[in-house]
């Protein structure tokens, strides 16, 4: 099952046609990286037909807005990826805080949609997967399965979830609307940290050859998706922000890590700006910090192992942050008297404050971070932090009723935003943070032999090859050769002339 998406030339030819034929009739037209990177180059027709297709429909011509610059009605383009700039009134710390916002992708209003695409389109265009035959199936613990869902509605093929019971009824309510069947959506026991159980599904459905897993824990695509496309998108949003500034630097890129995918924008930054790599994960689960293990509620984050595309060796810091700061902040942000006490207490613009729903918990979680970050690192007004909101509050309303009910006895009042306020965000300090040492770097990159030597039947010089960074560099050679294919495969699907580009 540990397949690492790595090819670059036509694996099965039959099945390379079988996917044209497909593709062609249905008139989709595969975007290529470089205009997902920038997608003012995607061809004049496309942008205008776009332009009247609903962002939520399963429409292929949406597979051109699965990038970071959809503006706030998410029909056009924005020069800068939609983003909140947070204040020290609200963060506490002098450095600023930028924080891009996932709920603008199409379809799922997250980001992980990307990840999918970056996973299948290689398989697309190599002839691994065939829409006619295969069923996709798609890994995940909430968004990834929803985005995966999504492109194989566009393919015309079944795309079945795999995803454990545990998650927000919002992604199963989504999910339900979305999938070909109800038996298209695998429950798998627990919640956000039983990745291993969802492993065990997927290897049970893999003896069946009519599934093809697309495992975004190891699939090279997903960290290719983003330090590309994620990656020139955040820096885009970091030298906006920073015009007139010049004494500005970008310090660092705070991602908590599900997959590890958008960690990997990291590379990028650090690369062409020398931003340091933080990778969080819940206090509740530690396992990049302390070997840790543990159950939380940070949906989409923390899987309790290390995942395959981790570049662990250049990942600068690793940072952990509690489920019940995120669980009561998320409470504060999106309660009536919780957005009051914010405005009226402390002096934050309404609009801002309207803002905040934005943050979804593992957003909030990287704001946290940041602001630990911040505090750790002594960094002032000059210094900026970037990190992502990977969806909004939208996907968590059951949640904000469970918090309620948990936390505050249903009482949520302005004296319980107060003790919010002071506890988890005030109160946010420099524990639960570890700056990396190359033995720090290597006891984390070591543990995660057991998940893929041990478990999934990496070979031993597949997972040592990853502790080198000129096997990260190396992979950035794909890219152009995928692009290169997909416009091939476009040409003779006849899609893009359907597509009038
Ligand atoms: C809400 C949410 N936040 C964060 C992540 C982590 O992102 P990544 O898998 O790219 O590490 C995910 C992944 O599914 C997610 O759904």
């Amino acid at each position: 099952m540990a397949r690492l998406g790595l090819e670059k030339s036509i694996v099965d030819k039959d099945t390379y046609e079988r996917t044209l034929k497909r593709l062609g009739e249905g008139g989709v037209v595969l975007p290529t990286l470089a205009q997902l990177r920038d997608p003012s180059t995607v061809p004049a027709a496309i942008r205008s037909r776009l332009a009247s297709v609903e962002p939520d429909a399963a429409h292929p011509l949406n597979l051109f807005r699965v990038h970071w610059f959809n503006d706030a009605s998410r029909t056009g383009l924005a020069a800068v990826p939609g983003h909140l700039v947070l204040p020290s009134d609200l963060t506490g710390v002098p450095a600023r805080i930028v924080v891009a916002l996932g709920d603008r992708f199409p379809m799922i209003h997250a980001h992980k949609v990307l990840a999918a695409y970056g996973c299948l389109v290689p398989r697309v265009v190599t002839g691994q997967f065939d829409p006619t035959r295969h069923r996709a199936v798609w890994p995940s613990t909430g968004n990834y399965c929803r985005g995966g869902v999504a492109i194989s509605r566009i393919l015309g093929c079944r795309g079945v979830a795999v995803l454990p019971e545990n998650m927000s009824k919002e992604r199963f309510d989504w999910l339900e609307r979305w999938v070909q069947t109800s038996s298209d959506i695998v429950r798998t026991p627990g919640s956000e940290s039983n990745v291993k159980e969802i492993y065990d599904a997927c290897a049970a459905m893999d003896r069946d050859p009519a599934n093809i897993i697309f495992n975004q824990f190891c699939e090279f695509g997903n960290y290719l998706v983003h330090r590309t496309v994620t990656g020139a998108a955040l820096e885009r949003l970091y030298r906006a922000t920073a015009e007139g500034r010049p004494a500005s630097r970008l310090f660092a890129f705070v991602s908590a890590s599900g997959s590890a995918g958008t960690l990997a924008a990291g590379d990028h930054l650090k690369e062409k700006l020398g931003a340091r790599i933080v990778a969080v994960e819940a206090a509740e689960c530690p396992t990049l910090l302390w070997n840790g293990f543990g159950e939380h509620n940070i949906q989409g984050i923390g899987d309790k192992h290390v995942p395959f595309i981790h570049n662990v060796m250049n990942t600068d810091v690793v940072a952990a942050v509690s489920d019940r700061a995120t669980d009561t902040l998320f409470a504060l942000f999106n309660t009536e008297v919780g957005r009051r006490y914010l405005v009226e207490r402390h002096g934050l613009g309404a609009e801002l404050v309207a803002s905040l729903g934005h943050l979804g918990l593992s957003g909030l979680c990287n704001v946290l971070a940041s602001i630990k970050t911040a505090k750790y690192f002594d960094l002032g007004p000059d210094d900026v932090i970037v990190t992502v909101a990977t969806d909004g509050s939208a996907m968590y309303g059951s949640e904000l009723e469970k918090t309620l009910r948990v936390h505050f006895r249903n009482r949520f009042d302005a004296v319980a935003a107060g003790e919010t306020w002071g506890r988890s965000l005030a109160a946010v300090a420099t524990d639960n943070l570890l700056e990396l040492t190359h033995a720090e770097r290597k006891r984390i990159f070591n543990l995660g032999y057991f998940t893929w030597v041990e478990q999934q039947g990496v070979t031993l010089p597949e997972f040592n090859a990853r502790a080198s960074q000129s096997f990260w560099d190396g992979l950035l050679s794909l890219v152009p050769a995928w692009d290169a294919m997909i416009g091939e495969f476009n040409a003779r699907s006849g899609g893009a002339a359907a597509a009038g580009a």
